[in-house]
């Protein structure tokens, strides 16, 4: 059951009220955990009718479950990328007594054939991600599917519309409200029906391995300058069993790390289902027949206490398009958990993030290993 804290929200709309809570949870969350893009397309569904009980119903990246809450009674088909999103619109609809069981929920990966007489698109922060979707879209829509899109206008920039145009029909922007912005597009069954360029593949600078990139995975055309800079700075032949890619995207981490430790098991892990089927095939290229473990979710939520020798994380600094430490920091707490005694976490992160000090109020301590003009990596030990 979901905890609602002091900050809990209401979310109030012509469908009805419903109380609503981000993921992760954070006591005193000062985020809602919808938008006024959600509010502006919920209000323009309501006053144009659109919506009669027999429609079928498709919603793209809901954040936290404010759509598929509100338009619960189309039983809509909700897809998203991330676990947290899901798991937030799982507990939500609880939280309001709505049954899980009025919306289908599916990943990113496992897109329906079915077509839909609307589809709603919350527009994301990955614009490849989006056109990925586009294309997806393309071959389920009808000449009367209506289509959607709904975003804050400082994230939906021109290429927002044109990709709407090349992939969907014709567009036509809202008038701005509270920030946000609807844009409409006509369905032209006459466009090329374009074929996925994902995954995408680049060759790992310095070795033979190819590295595995799905539309939504971040850096996923080149390596991270951060996280070249972690490749450099990675433990060697330590004796590790257990070893973590946290927050693994592309696997490129883990992959590494997996070089350097011939017998350790390899945990991957991302609430990226797009990340995590990216690393797998990573490494399945690199290591074949060496198995290891992946995992989508929540940070190490699902992992034992003390049963890790290793963890290697370069954390997000943005959860959807709010920037913010709060990730990185839970990543923190739950690595001190699930550390064994004596066993290490190695994070970087950019300088002025401070990470140092957080890392201190959780491990007692934690020592600089390199550091350049943008980014320091830091060691924390969970001490005896
Ligand atoms: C800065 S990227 C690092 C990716 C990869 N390790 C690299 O260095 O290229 C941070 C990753 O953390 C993932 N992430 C964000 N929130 C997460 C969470 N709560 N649990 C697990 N992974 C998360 C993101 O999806 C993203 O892949």
């Amino acid at each position: 059951m979901i905890e609602l804290g002091i900050m809990e929200g209401v979310l109030d709309v012509p469908q009805g009220k419903f109380k609503l809570q981000r993921l992760p949870y954070r006591h005193n969350d000062q985020l809602r955990a919808w938008d006024a893009a959600d509010e502006y397309l919920l209000q323009h569904l309501f006053e144009q009718d659109s919506l009669k009980t027999d429609r079928k119903v498709l919603i793209l990246n809901d954040s936290f479950g404010a759509l598929g809450c509100a338009l619960h009674k189309f039983s809509p088909t909700v897809i998203s990328d991330s676990w947290l999103s899901q798991h937030a619109t799982k507990q939500n609809l609880t939280a309001n007594n709505i049954t899980e069981h009025s919306i289908e929920l599916r990943d990113s990966l496992d897109w329906t054939t079915q077509s839909f007489n609307i589809v709603l698109i919350k527009v994301p922060k990955t614009l490849a991600y989006f056109e990925q979707q586009l294309i997806h879209l393309q071959k389920i829509l009808t000449a009367d599917t209506v289509v959607i899109a709904a975003g804050m206008v400082k994230a939906m920039p021109a290429s927002v519309w044109k990709l709407m145009e090349r992939y969907v029909g014709i567009t036509k922007p809202s008038l701005a409200k509270k920030k946000a912005r609807l844009i409409f597009a006509t369905v032209d069954l006459s466009l090329e029906q374009v074929k996925s360029p994902y995954p995408v593949y680049y060759q790992l600078e310095n070795t033979d391995y190819n590295i595995c990139n799905h539309a939504n995975v971040f850096s996923r055309d080149s390596l991270d300058i951060g996280s070249r800079f972690l490749l450099q700075y990675l433990p060697k032949n330590i004796q590790a069993k257990d070893i973590v890619d946290l927050g693994c995207g592309n696997g490129v981490v883990g992959l590494m790390l997996a070089q350097n430790h011939d017998s350790a098991n390899l945990h991957f892990v991302d609430e990226s289902y797009m990340a995590v089927a990216s690393a797998k095939e990573t490494f399945q290229r690199a290591f074949e027949g060496r198995s290891a473990e992946y995992y989508v979710g929540d940070g190490l939520t699902k992992f034992k206490a003390e049963s890790m020798d290793l963890i290697v994380c370069n954390p997000p600094f943005h959860q959807q398009n709010t920037i913010g430490n709060q990730i990185a920091l839970s990543m923190f707490k739950q690595s001190y958990r699930v550390l064994k005694k004596a066993g290490e976490l190695r994070v970087i992160g950019n300088r002025h993030l401070g990470y140092h000090l957080d890392l201190k109020k959780e491990f007692g301590q934690c020592k600089e290993v390199a550091s350049n003009k943008k980014f320091v990596i830091w060691q924390a030990i969970k001490q005896n």
